[in-house]
């Protein structure tokens, strides 16, 4: 089978298309054809070694968290599935980006008929991680919220996430996210020069940062109580104004999966497709999605 791999850490040209034998699953596990692999900037920062002393890369390395497939085989002890069944899941052994791809039963959840593969495949990481920061934040009516990153692939399910509570959702994005962000009733705010000054007008009482790069100093100065701000990129802010960082370990469930594919099989979560890529194309989605400006997002398709 035709998986993605990198034998060094490195830019988007460490990475390639292998032939490599299709796994075999084991007890607990089921073999999945791939028919959608979502991806994600912590697998480009995996790949550039900037995580090496948390999680580090053995090489040659597969990638890829997200997928959604069709079961082809199931490993001794797993009955709630048949092969046939379409199901969304994630593998956390960085091998979702192939054809096939092994994972835990338990890490599976069927996939709605009217999901899109694209669409189910994107899932996994930013639907769970969005969960995880509406949670960490204990959001409710009454709220406003301010997200930055907010029509990115975790800020734009984390906004509409956020408006089911009945709270008010501020969105920090650039002006070309802008008319989505209205559509969603989400009141878009751009970053840059003003947007403190912008963010004041308001009564901000939680903040969900996708960004970084200052959010967290931001959301203190605004007044936001540290234990309803949360980041799930700067940690090192994190741990120096003591706010929360919760992100996709927090909630990276088949249960809270099911939920979320079940909110966009009844059309209460829309999930932006910025892209898709095949396989062979794994550079240029890597490309796009590192220019930091993606709307939604952006899928392999095997
Ligand atoms: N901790 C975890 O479990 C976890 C899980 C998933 C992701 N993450 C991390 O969270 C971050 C976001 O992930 P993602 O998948 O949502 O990324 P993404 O899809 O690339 O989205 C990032 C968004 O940020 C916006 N942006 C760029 N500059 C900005 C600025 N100065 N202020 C506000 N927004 C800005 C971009 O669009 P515009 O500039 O056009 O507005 C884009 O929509 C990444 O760093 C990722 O590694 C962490």
């Amino acid at each position: 089978m035709k998986a993605i791999r990198f034998d060094k850490y490195g830019g988007i040209d460490v990475l390639y298309v292998a032939d490599v034998p299709t796994p075999e699953p084991a007890a607990g596990e089921a073999l999945i054809r791939a028919k959608a692999a979502g991806i994600n900037p912590g697998e480009a920062k995996i790949r550039e070694g900037f995580f090496h002393s948390a999680w580090p890369a053995t090489f040659p390395s597969g990638e890829g968290s997200d997928f959604a497939g069709t079961v082809a085989k199931l490993g001794p002890g797993v009955s709630q599935f048949a092969a046939g069944d379409p199901v969304i899941g994630f593998s956390d052994k960085r091998a979702s980006q192939a054809e096939y791809v092994v994972a835990e039963a338990q890490n599976l959840t069927r996939k709605p008929a009217n999901v899109s593969w694209e669409v189910a495949g994107s899932l996994p990481i930013a639907g769970t991680t969005a969960y995880a920061c509406v949670h960490a934040v204990a959001l409710k009516a009454g709220d406003t919220v301010a997200v930055s990153g907010a029509a990115g692939g975790v800020g734009s399910l984390a906004v509409q996430l956020a408006k089911r509570t009945g709270a008010k959702v501020i969105g920090i994005a650039s002006l070309s996210k802008h008319d989505w962000l209205v559509t969603h009733g989400v009141e878009p705010v751009v970053y840059g020069n003003g947007l403190a000054g912008a963010l004041r007008k308001y009564q901000i009482s939680a903040f969900i940062d996708t960004h970084g790069g200052g959010y967290v100093k931001l959301a203190t100065e605004l007044g936001v109580p540290r234990d309803r701000i949360n980041t799930i990129i700067d940690f090192p802010a994190a741990k120096e104004y003591g706010v929360k960082s919760e992100g996709s370990q927090a909630a990276k469930t088949a249960a809270v999966l099911a939920e979320i594919a079940g909110l966009v099989a009844s059309g209460d979560l829309d999930v932006p497709i910025a892209a898709t890529f095949p396989l062979d194309q794994v550079r240029d989605a890597y490309k796009l999605l590192e220019q930091g400006h993606t709307f939604g997002k952006i899928v392999l398709v095997p």
